[in-house]
């Protein structure tokens, strides 16, 4: 063999190496979500295949993971037609319309004799995915093109932007693949992915996207490949199109088993069931899960399994006889403003809220969205009479995703439309000057404690059940204290006369005495809650929790200066700087001084153990851990003296990751901290860590 011989197929050997590390690396973190490799290590691989492929140009072909960066900008997506058209659902809205779905598959069935007449139908279930269906052709196991659905017999060929998708492979993980084969699925991005993508739009003083469909559409239908890559859009199959020089299995199911095991991303939430019973079952089971899963859902789709009686009972007008989709309540609909009003919170930020038209959505009866911020209104351009979206995805609190620019009624000429909002320069509630701070969204109250509305806030927190937990004590009442004078501060809870007490209005005297308890029993809270319940900025209960087993006492803490505060795991500059802000107000140190008299709190002395193989050591938990609980997890590592924080920072030691994981992981990674598998975290405990 020629010397020349020998190198080629080296470089051949290097190439292929490199291409099967990189889609091995692509598969473990878009498909599994369990990513293995470093993304410095990933980079490193990709760079090495670059240089390659770029000196010896033969050795490119298009399935390499080099081909997925984005060429350049098209002018138009060529046409492409679709040789199986490519249907919809059919909808059902309540068990009834799912029932009578069952009957009709049943009916056509018995007419065939395909079935025995008693049996339940067997479903594959699955979610029905928010976003966008595309087809995605693979000439014997390459990817060659992709397509978007169209108008279901022609679509728009988006296949450049197709390849920047990491979960979609590039070339069929299949000893013998199909000559020709036509994978179905949904185009769509993770709600993480979606969050980061606005984040970064709203820093930018952008538009951001109304929600995660419109965002995986409009990445999608990108002229530009480049741009496309930069949104980390995903996918999942839902079926096979078009195939030729294999078969399929003979179920649904078995198809979706055999396209995972070519590497294609299916959904874990897809299952099989039996009858009407079974179908609700899942629906319920899914919709319950509904709000924690990764991506956004509108409903699951019920396909009878045996692909045989599928083609038996074919297709009416343009959607099949043997699925359909049962679609959820709407997380989104439209309504008008009526008005903008200006709340005023604890910490004196100022928040506007948008007064709906009532309109049900996401489950509930909307009246109120919130804006955020003045800079939100502004990029969104939310005015009074607008017909907006507003969207409730679980229990997060109703917002205004967009404005229907083009519903904005038309008012007479010789009338002023209504303005953009502008923040009101003084407090709604106190009139005092409003002030925004450099750097903050939030423009706020200037006048601390003394403004009614924020020192209501505040008495709010401090009764509330995470802080001193006074039961019974809530918004109305706390009203009613403050309008009679018997309170001011929280101190003043604990000298609060009992007989005006019990003379306020609709206060009976049982009642009265039920507070009088609860307000008593609130008495030597342990210091965390107490610190919690002082509602100092950016300081949540965790940072509470770290705050008091660091210093242990109250006293220890209010002497420490930002740099000593920063030595707690969880704080950073920003809160240490509010910490220092709250105990430099002399009126805040009068009011804990008059606490300490009441014994609202009991100081501890937990510091931090200071024995242990992972003294100083911090560690971040995220996902599910095969064999450990969280709390077993916790446990460990704090024996050990090391801590468990709640966020990734620059000074995390360590990340424990399991099966999926939380954005925690792509933070851990973009600072180079080291993560860990349960199996690595064992190691690190018995040798103690101290890496750095
Ligand atoms: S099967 C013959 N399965 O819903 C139609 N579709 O209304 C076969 N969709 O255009 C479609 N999740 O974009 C199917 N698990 C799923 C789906 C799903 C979402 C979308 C798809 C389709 C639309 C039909």
């Amino acid at each position: 063999m020629f010397a020349s011989e020998v190198e080629a197929g080296q470089l051949n050997r290097r190439v292929q190496q490199l291409r099967t590390a990189i889609d091995e690396a692509n598969y473990l973190y878009y498909v599994l979500d369990a990513p293995t490799l470093p993304d410095a290590e990933y980079d490193r691989l990709l760079r090495e295949l670059q240089e390659i492929e770029s000196a010896n140009p033969e050795q490119r072909t298009s399935d390499s993971p080099t081909q997925r960066v984005g060429a350049g900008p098209l002018k138009a997506f060529p046409e492409v037609e679709h040789v199986i058209p490519m249907l919809s659902l059919n909808n059902a809205f309540s068990e009834a319309e799912v029932a009578a779905f069952d009957r009709r598959v049943r009916e056509g069935l018995e007419r065939s004799r395909l079935a025995s007449e008693s049996a339940d139908i067997e479903y594959a279930v699955e979610p029905k995915f928010d976003g966008l269906a595309v087809a995605l052709h693979f000439r014997q196991g390459i990817f060659v093109q992709g397509a978007t659905r169209g108008d279901g017999i022609n679509g728009e060929d988006v296949s450049a932007n197709l390849r920047t998708i990491r979960a979609i492979p590039m070339r069929l993980a299949c000893e013998n693949p199909p000559d020709w084969l036509e994978v179905r699925g949904e185009v769509l991005m993770l709600r993480r992915d979606f969050e980061h993508l606005n984040q970064a739009a709203r820093e930018r003083g952008e538009k951001t996207f109304v929600n995660p469909r419109n965002a995986a559409a409009g990445s999608l239908r990108q002229l530009d490949p480049r741009i496309t890559a930069q949104r980390r859009l995903s996918f999942f199959a839902y079926g096979v199109g078009r195939i030729e020089g294999a078969s399929l299995a003979e179920t649904h199911a078995g198809v979706m088993d055999w396209l995972a095991e070519m590497r294609l991303p299916v959904s874990n939430e897809r299952g099989l069931v039996r009858g009407v019973d079974g179908l609700m079952g899942y629906f319920r089971a899914l919709g319950a899960r509904r709000d924690t899963l990764p991506f956004d859902i509108d409903g699951a789709v019920y396909k009878v399994n045996r692909l045989d009686v599928q083609a038996m009972l074919g297709f009416v007008a343009r959607a099949p006889r043997f699925a359909i989709a049962h679609k959820y309540p709407a997380q989104e609909e439209i309504t008008q403003v009526e008005s903008i009003d200006v709340q005023v919170g604890r910490t004196g930020a100022l928040t506007p809220v948008a007064r709906l038209k009532p309109v049900f959505v996401g489950g509930v009866t909307v009246t109120n969205a919130t804006l955020h911020n003045e800079d939100e209104v502004r990029r969104k351009d939310v005015r009074i009479g607008d017909s907006v979206i507003v969207r409730r995805a679980g229990d997060v609190i109703p917002e205004v995703a967009g404005v229907l620019l083009d519903r904005r009624p038309m008012r007479d000429p010789l009338m002023p439309e209504f303005p953009a909002f502008s923040m009101p320069v003084v407090c709604p509630e106190c009139g005092a000057p409003v002030v925004r701070l450099e750097g903050e969204a939030a423009a706020r109250c200037s006048n601390g404690l003394s403004c009614p509305a924020q020192r209501k806030q505040a008495l709010m927190h401090f009764a509330s059940r995470r802080a001193m937990d006074i039961d019974g004590l809530g918004e109305k009442l706390i009203e009613q204290l403050l309008e009679q004078g018997l309170v001011r501060t929280p101190a003043d809870l604990y000298r609060i006369d009992p007989t005006r007490l019990a003379s306020l209005e609709r206060m009976a005297e049982k009642s009265a005495d039920n507070l009088l308890r609860a307000i008593e029993a609130s008495r030597n809270r342990d210091l965390a809650r107490f610190i919690f319940a002082l509602g100092i900025r950016n300081v949540g209960e965790q940072t509470a929790k770290d705050l008091a087993r660091h210093f242990g006492n109250l006293d220890a803490m209010m002497a420490a200066d930002e740099t000593a505060l920063q030595q707690v795991s969880d704080v950073g500059p920003v809160v240490a700087k509010s910490m220092r802000a709250f105990f430099a107000e002399p009126h805040n140190n009068a009011v804990i001084e008059e606490l300490r008299q009441a014994h609202a709190w009991k100081d501890g002395e937990a510091q931090p153990k200071s024995v242990g193989k992972l003294v100083g050591q911090i560690f971040v938990l995220t996902g599910t851990l095969p064999t450990l609980s969280r709390d077993q997890a916790k446990f460990m590592i704090e024996s050990e003296g090391g801590k468990v924080a709640g966020s990734v920072s620059k000074k995390t030691d360590y990340v424990i990751a399991g099966a999926e994981p939380g954005s925690k992981i792509i933070k851990a990674q973009d600072l180079g901290i080291t993560i860990l598998d349960e199996v690595a975290f064992l190691d690190v405990l018995k040798q103690g860590g101290g890496q750095q």
